[in-house]
């Protein structure tokens, strides 16, 4: 393994199938075998697991605090020399992330001023960027439909805030897009459809390689 992997992010509102389709972009990596690695935010570290907590409930926190701890996660996510993306990608795994800093500009931008949170993501920009972003776009009734039938409700888990952040991320795509390649992918069709939508963008960013 030599050459760097390509580091690909998913976005979405809640519901949008994410997990889902990442871990079958993965599975189809792994066929044609690509070294991959799977990972998320808020990420596992200690300063995820605060995040959660944050998420949750069971820690009280302002929405300052919370997109501080996303920027301080998301730091850690890149530059940890044991598990971070940047480490994995020189070692030639092509990084598969749930979530990276769109989230932020979408989910936390929302609740305090849009600025201050592309501030404190700045160094995270100018250190890595995605080689290909996935947005999955669910139409917010249909997510909280999925939602639902999870047991635990979490912040920003009602329908006026999930329309208000799908709003959102497609106002940040149009002005951060420049700089990166970003696909939108509608996620109303079947599972299997739209996991085929994204392993032809998956071929395409590997030159037609796969
Ligand atoms: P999600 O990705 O849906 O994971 P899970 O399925 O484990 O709940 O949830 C993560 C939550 O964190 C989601 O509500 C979005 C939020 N979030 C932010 O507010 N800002 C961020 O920068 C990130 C990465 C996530």
């Amino acid at each position: 393994m030599n050459s760097r992997g390509k580091f690909i992010v998913f976005e979405g509102t809640d519901g949008s199938g994410k997990s889902t389709q990442l871990r079958l972009l993965a599975k189809y990596f792994k066929e044609k075998n690509i070294p991959c690695y799977v990972t998320h935010e808020p990420t596992d570290s200690p300063f995820g697991a605060i995040l959660r907590a944050c998420m949750n409930g069971r820690i009280d926190a302002d929405e300052r605090t919370i997109a501080l701890l996303f920027a301080a996660d998301r730091m850690d996510h890149i530059q940890n020399s044991v598990n971070g993306i940047r480490a994995k990608l020189d070692a030639g795994f092509t990084v598969l992330c749930d979530r990276y800093y769109f989230s932020s500009f979408a989910y936390n931008g929302g609740f305090v001023p849009l600025e201050w949170v592309t501030e404190l993501n700045r160094p995270a920009m100018e250190l890595l960027r995605a080689d290909l972003t996935i947005y999955l776009d669910v139409d917010p009734e249909e997510g909280m439909r999925r939602v639902g039938r999870r047991s635990e409700k979490e912040r920003y888990e009602t329908l006026e805030q999930q329309k208000r952040i799908r709003e959102k991320y497609f106002e940040v795509f149009k002005q951060f897009g420049d700089n990166e390649n970003i696909a939108v992918v509608k996620s109303r069709q079947s599972k299997e459809e739209t996991q085929e939508r994204l392993r032809r963008l998956a071929d395409e960013l590997f030159g037609g390689t796969l």
